[in-house]
């Protein structure tokens, strides 16, 4: 039982809601640490494939950290909390199956930080995306200053952090922010069907795949190349590629375990 979030598994997609619809789902501690418990027990959730992450209400995905925590927070308590919010969005990108982020509304500071360690981002028409820290007089702590720029690349983040300003879900799919913007209305159809898109694939092969995109970026081109390689090679060992590659053959669909 959680306070702050909701969870549901409708196989193969497991669904997590940030629940604090008066406060635009502002993420304050206890809600990082449910959110953690819950993406854990995604993780070893084997009839749960592909993750969707989103927030209550019609407004907001997350509008940020919950800024009245903020209030008399020491140096050493700012990096604690900075800490435990970089390890819940660590534990996102690192989960081992996708996790989709239906940005509905606001995805400011924590918010957008906490969408960019999701695998896809789908954005309904309304949504606003930003890192307005400056404005408060701080910095993003959530990985905002890695992930944006390794997204959008240097210079677009730099104007979206040190202007603070909110960008349309437009101007966000035009600069690689997110995947797609869809009305509203369809947006938990829109990520569905990704998910399912991805669930009838090889669970190994999708398990490598992200392994193979998120550790090569963080190195070079050729540890990432090496790493690819080493990834191909432990997939043969899998019975759903032999599965995979004589149902090519023979004309007919593949059934992966
Ligand atoms: N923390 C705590 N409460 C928040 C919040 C947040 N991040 N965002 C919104 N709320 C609360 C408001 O205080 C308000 O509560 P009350 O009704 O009790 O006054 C309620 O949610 C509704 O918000 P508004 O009345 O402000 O709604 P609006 O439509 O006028 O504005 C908004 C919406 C533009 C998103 C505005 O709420 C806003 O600017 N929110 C703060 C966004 C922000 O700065 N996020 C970054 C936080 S810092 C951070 O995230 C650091 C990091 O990297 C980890």
């Amino acid at each position: 039982a959680y306070e702050n979030i909701l969870v549901e598994k409708k196989p193969p997609i497991g669904y997590i809601t940030v629940n604090r619809p008066k406060v635009l789902n502002a993420l304050n501690i206890k809600t990082v640490l449910e959110l953690m418990d819950a993406f854990e027990g995604m993780a070893n959730d084997d009839e749960v494939r592909v993750v969707i992450l989103t927030g209550s209400g019609e407004k907001s995905f997350v509008a940020g950290a919950d800024i009245k925590e903020f209030q008399n927070l020491s140096p050493d308590g700012a990096r604690q909390y900075a800490m435990r919010g970089q390890k819940l969005l660590n534990l996102i990108e690192r989960l081992g199956k996708p996790v989709i982020a239906a940005i509905n509304g606001y995805a400011l500071g924590g918010g957008c930080e906490i969408a960019m360690a999701c695998t896809i981002r789908v954005a309904s028409e309304n949504a606003k995306l930003g890192q307005p820290e400056v404005g408060l007089g701080l910095i993003p702590g959530y990985g905002g200053t890695q992930r944006l720029p390794r997204l959008v690349g240097k210079g677009r983040a730099y104007e979206m952090i040190l202007t603070g300003r909110h960008i349309d879900a437009t101007r966000a799919e035009q600069i690689g922010l997110v995947n797609k913007v869809v009305p509203q209305a369809s947006l938990m159809e829109e990520c569905e069907n990704i998910a399912k898109a991805i669930a009838k694939q090889a669970p190994l092969a999708i398990r490598y795949c992200l392994e193979a995109v998120d550790r090569g970026l963080n190195g070079s081109l050729d540890d990432g190349l090496a790493l690819e390689a080493d990834l191909f090679g432990l997939v043969f060992g899998s019975e759903d590629v032999k599965e995979g590659v004589s149902a090519f053959i023979e004309k007919r669909k593949p059934e992966f375990r």
